[in-house]
């Protein structure tokens, strides 16, 4: 079997120590629900000398999850800290306290001003009091990613000594890159005595965006606790993501070679709880997570994946929760995502029939970001209403305004090849366009109904606009046009009608003359 990496997941305290991400405790504790279902080993619950509230979410977690997984809480090497921590923790079935001490000549000259055997002595002692309560002790070094290797050695082999069971070697400040963050826990698995009988934890900041890069180098040097939050939410530029490492770890179980007790089909779930509890969005192009991890917008990735997924995608979708791949309907797609698209919605085209509703697709595609199911439906409808026109609108345009008299002209190409041009004005814009095309076409008829709907959503939508019209015998033609612009949409709705209004008046004609 291969070796277990357990993942220590601290969303409910350095992740709520991202700027407005904080939680009350009834959140905390759904979230801590939804952890125990993903199935992470640690749940750091809170630092709860920290605040009233944070000592009350340790203690109503830790009577929640029972033995499901560890329950910590964080503490500095002092001692009332610890005893609180150990106060809050006493419901826990399996708890963890959390302590340490900075090991950086920054933390020790500048924030702590000791030197560097208090620094020994007071992490000795923490440990040790904190072993007093619990069975379980994890020491943290902290800002161990800029601190000298010699001394860390002996601040970590002396908190083995003192008796913790988990080391966590912390990038503070995301200052690490991969090589050296490896490099570092390798030496500390080569000089520091004890150190195979504890667990090794790392905890990368992403500062210079390198969190998941260094966990993961350090599992590859021999830790085997990964410290990180969902969406990577967490102080200054986050923690290490949760998701990210998993996936990493799977995926890449050829390079890394162990494993994780994560179910993943849990991620998505668990990030959009996250998100929706502290109010952070997550970015669209986030790995794994964000809303575009899945989606393929060029025409050449669509073609790819709709023939085989795995050409453009390494984790199938429905594995990290997050249902199916997307294709993107865009102008950079192709002939294939349009027509596959077609074909899901059900529209069976002919090469031709396609061809003309690909071309109108890249009309829309290049006024919209993106063609939704319900515009294509309305391109495949305007398609067919032009097959058999007798007149076909090549172009209109108005001009409209306040003060100012709305006028319109339009170009309509007959079916005998003629491009017909006239101008009008009106009470709006629509009548004026009205007005106009009324006089190319010339026949007698009365406009009975309009009405415009947006088809899909947001301002660049298509809009259907639908009409009626009454001949002079009384029959009534409905015409019907869709388009990004509404007056555009309108014209067509009305050469529509009148198309539809003389293909009547032409079939009558007919039967008449063959009685
Ligand atoms: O980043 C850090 O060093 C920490 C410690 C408290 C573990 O969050
Ligand atoms: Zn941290």
């Amino acid at each position: 079997m291969a070796d277990r990496v357990y993942i220590f997941d601290t969303t409910l305290r350095d992740g709520e120590q991202s700027p407005g991400a904080s939680m009350n405790t009834e959140e905390k504790l759904e979230i801590a629900r939804q952890l125990v279902r993903l199935g992470v080993d640690v749940i750091e619950a809170g630092f709860p000398i920290s605040s009233p509230g944070d000592f009350e979410s340790v203690r109503r977690i830790g009577a929640e999850v029972g033995d499901a997984v560890v329950v910590c809480g964080l503490s500095r090497a002092i001692a009332k800290d610890i005893e609180v921590a150990a106060e809050a923790l006493a419901t826990a079935k399996r708890p963890r306290i959390h302590t340490g001490i900075g090991v950086s000549e920054s933390h020790l000259r500048d924030k702590l001003r000791i030197t560097r055997e208090e620094a020994l002595e007071r992490a000795v002692a923490a440990v040790k009091l904190a072993r007093s309560f619990v069975d379980d002790v994890e020491f943290y070094a902290e800002d161990a990613g800029r601190a000298e290797p010699e001394f860390l050695y002996r601040m970590v082999e002396a908190a083995i000594k003192a008796g913790a069971t988990v080391v966590n070697i912390p990038d503070t400040t995301g200052y690490a890159y991969p090589e050296v963050f490896g490099e570092l826990i390798r030496g500390l698995m080569e000089h520091v005595e004890g150190i195979e009988d504890v667990i090794v934890s790392v905890h990368c900041h992403n500062d210079l965006g390198m969190a998941t890069a260094n966990a993961l180098a350090g599992v590859r040097a021999g830790a085997r606790q990964v410290e990180c939050t969902i969406n990577g939410i967490g102080e200054r530029a986050g923690n290490t993501a949760l998701e990210e490492v998993v996936m990493a770890l799977k995926q890449r179980r050829d390079v890394f070679g162990v494993e994780t007790g994560i179910n993943t089909r849990e991620i998505m779930r668990t990030s959009r709880l996250v998100s929706s509890i502290t109010g952070i969005r997550v970015q669209p192009n986030k790995a794994i997570v964000g809303a575009n991890a899945f989606a393929h917008s060029s025409g050449i990735h669509q073609d790819g994946v709709l023939k085989e997924r795995t050409t453009y995608e390494i984790i199938d979708p429905a594995e990290v929760g997050a249902g199916a791949s997307r294709i993107v309907l865009t102008a950079r797609s192709g002939r294939h995502a349009l027509r596959h698209r077609l074909e899901e919605l059900g529209f069976e085209l002919r090469d031709d029939e396609f061809e003309r509703v690909y071309q109108a697709f890249l009309e829309v595609a290049d006024k919209k970001k993106e063609v939704y199911d319900e515009d294509l439906e309305a391109i495949v409808g305007e398609s067919e209403r032009t097959l058999d026109e007798t007149y076909h609108l090549q172009q209109v345009h108005v001009s409209c305004g306040e003060p100012g008299i709305p006028t319109a002209t339009v170009e309509l190409v007959a079916r005998d090849g003629r491009h017909l041009i006239d101008s009008s004005h009106g009470n709006g814009p629509v009548d004026a366009v009205y007005n106009a095309i009324s006089r190319i076409v010339q026949v007698p008829n009365d406009l009975t109904e309009f009405s415009v709907q947006s088809v899909t959503r947001g301002i660049d939508a298509i809009g259907e606009v639908t009409i009626r019209v009454r001949a002079e015998d009384g029959q009534v033609f409905t015409g019907r046009g869709a388009h990004p612009d509404i007056i555009v949409a309108s014209a067509k709705a009305y050469t529509n009608a009148l198309n539809r209004l003389l293909a009547a008046q032409s079939q009558k004609r007919t039967v008449e003359e063959e009685l």
